[in-house]
Order: structure tokens, then sequence, then C-alpha cells
């Protein structure tokens, strides 16, 4: 089997942050959301490997390179425009061959991996086995409609009046059955090839298409309130220790990571929590639920529930949680009374009245 990997995409709604990295890049539990899937994808035995890139090429594949490093044969796939999932299939279709394939979408998390899907898939290799999940509010997502047997019967995308809450996950499991479906369908009225039509093509010839609920942890992170829920989950399967300096003045509680060249010091750190290499942590409270990244620096600072990437400075600060805090940024606490922001385009501040 193959895998497919798409990275391409806008991530208008994780701006400020699609503004200088792909957001498959962002990183949950100080991982790019991205690696969680290329090592997901590894862990079923895939090697050979087509990332579809945008115009954050460069960027992804500074982080992925050739693979190697994740057990990988990696190729990129330049795709000119957002055109739809489908669209990558159909230009993927020289690097897929007649081989089965798991398309997976690149800023999907699926903590529990994909071993049982793709079992069950093996299993009969049908034209097309989804992943189904419950959902609240099923009108956001694409909808399939099953019968008892699993099978799917009809599959809408983003319905007004949802048939079933089964929302579909963003991990595909096909046949090359699929590329037939991919050349006969047109673009949808948002001018996107959508999979769900090339599926629902499938479904319509009479071909299998089944499904069946994602027993894990599944989030599609669109939004910084997603990319926190993730971060939760992730930091808690993490394996603790101390691989860089805490001195005797600080205590440390529960699940924590302190990875290498990081320095604590008299600071209170309680787990699930990451302080990544290179960091430096002073006079600070950390945690729970928070994943600092490399080569930070905080100092009297308090901070909890958040996401905090690399570079990033926070002195003088506390009080901080549910925060996503891009690279580089300098947090601190001012003289003046009044409060001051220097904030980018699309920068969301939620200050306490
Ligand atoms: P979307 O959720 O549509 O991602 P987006 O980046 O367009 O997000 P936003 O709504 O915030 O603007 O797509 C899901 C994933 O598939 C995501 O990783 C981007 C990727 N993708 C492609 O690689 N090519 C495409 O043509 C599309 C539509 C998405």
């Amino acid at each position: 089997m193959k895998a497919l990997i798409l990275s391409g995409g806008m991530g208008t709604r994780l701006r400020p942050f699609t503004y200088s990295m792909p957001k498959q890049l962002v990183p949950v539990a100080n991982k790019p959301i991205l690696t969680h899937c290329l090592e997901n994808v590894r862990a079923i035995g895939v090697e050979d490997v087509a990332v579809v890139v945008g115009d954050r090429a460069e960027d992804i594949r500074a982080v992925v390179g050739d693979g190697s490093a994740y057990g990988l044969n990696v190729t990129y796939l330049q795709q000119e425009a957002p055109l739809g999932l489908a669209h990558a299939v159909a230009i993927a279709e020289e690097f897929l061959g007649d081989e089965d394939f798991v398309m997976y979408l690149g800023d999907n998390v699926l903590a529990d991996g994909i071993a049982e899907p793709a079992r069950d898939f093996l299993a009969d290799r049908p034209a097309a086995r989804l992943l189904l999940t419950k959902v609240d509010d099923p009108r956001a997502y694409g909808v399939a409609e099953v019968d008892a047997e699993g099978r799917v019967r009809a599959l809408v995308e983003k319905p007004q009046q949802p048939r079933s809450d089964l929302a579909v996950i963003g991990v595909y499991f096909f046949t090359a059955a699929v590329h037939e479906a991919v050349r006969a369908i047109e673009p949808s009225a948002r001018g996107e090839l959508e999979i769900t039509d090339a599926i629902q093509y499938l479904v319509e010839r009479g071909d299998r298409v089944v499904a069946g609920e994602y027993s894990g942890y599944w989030k599609d992170t669109g939004s910084p309130d997603d990319l926190l829920d993730c971060n939760r989950v992730l930091l808690r399967g993490l394996h603790p220790g101390v691989r860089g300096e805490v001195d005797a003045a600080s205590t440390l509680e529960g699940h924590v990571v302190v990875e290498a060249g990081a320095l604590v010091e008299r600071s209170h750190l309680v787990g699930p929590l990451v302080v990544g290499a290179g960091s430096v942590v002073r006079d600070s409270e950390l945690g729970p639920y928070t994943a600092l990244g490399r080569d930070c620096v905080l100092e009297d600072a308090g901070i909890r529930d958040s996401i905090v990437l690399d570079g990033v400075s926070i002195q003088g600060v506390r009080g901080l949680s549910g925060s996503l805090i891009g690279r580089s940024a300098d947090v601190r606490g001012g003289e003046a009374t009044g409060r001051r922001l220097i904030i980018g385009d699309h920068t969301r501040a939620e200050v306490a009245a």
C-alpha cells in the first residue's frame, strides 16, 4: 500500500500562524501535525508516500526531507492551487499506479493510529473504506449514510438536513478504482474536485464502499481550539523524562518532559507538559497541558493549557491559559498601567476586563 498525504491548502482559519507556516507544520505536543501523520502511515507498514504541497512547499520539504528520518520514501507533488481533495488524487495517479493507498489529510490528528481501519480495509479490499465518527453538528462535515452491514449508501458534503450524525474523517483507504471516479466527476459549485463526489460515483456505480466508526481520538485541526484540544490529548501520551537540567529549588508533578539542553530553575511544573530543547524556565509556573517549543525563555511567568512555538520569550506575565503563541513572539509585563498590544494581522487577543 502507498500513502497520499495532503499538505497544500490555504489554512485561512489558522491565521496568523498560516501567514508564516503551513498549518500542517503547526506543532502539537511539540511535533508538527504532519509528523504525526507520517508516523501513523509508517506504523501500518507503508513506505512510499507522496506529499501533495501548495504554496508552502519549501517549508514542508525542510521538515520532511526525503522521508528517511521517518523510514519513508517521500515524493512531492506540487498542486498549482487547492483545487480539491479529488484533484490531489488526480495529480497523484501516476505515482499511485494500480496500488491500494491511504489518503490522509495532513491537518487531521488520529491519536490512536490507523492500524485497525488499515487491517479492515486489507481484509476484503473494497473500492473505498471510510472512517466515521459521531459528531454533534454534522452540518459542518461530509456525512455518510451507512446500512446495517457497514455499506455506504450515500455521502453528502455539509448537508443542511443531515440524515446521520456520522462525519467522514480525513483518512480514506482506496483501491485503484477511485481513479476512474476522479476522472468522471466535474468540479463542484465551489470549483473544487470533491472526493465525496468521487466516492458517491463509486457508490452509484455499485462498487463496494464501506465505512466503520473510528474508535480512537480524532480531530480536524482547523482552529486554535482544535489544536489546544489535540495538544492536551497528545501530551498525555508522551513518555515522561528529564533530559535537560532541573535545579533542586524546582518541583515537578505528573507527566513532565524536559528535553535535552533545557534549563528549569526555581519553577513549578505540572504535567502533562513538555519543555522544548534549549528553553530556559525561571521563577515560573508551567502547566498542566502546555507544550513549550525550543529555545524559549520564560521568566517570572505563568502559563497553562497552551502551545508556545519556538523562540518565544515570556517575561513578567502570569495567568496565561488557552493560548497559542507564534514563533519568536515577545510577551512581557510592562511598566505602564494601560495595556499595550503589538500584534499582527488576524491576531486574536483576549484581555481580562
Ligand atoms: P481544508 O480543510 O479544506 O484545508 P484548508 O487549508 O483549505 O483550510 P481553511 O478552511 O482553514 O482555509 O483541507 C484539508 C487538508 O487537505 C489540508 O491539510 C489541506 C489539504 N488540501 C490540499 O492539499 N489540496 C487541496 O486542494 C485542498 C482543498 C486541501
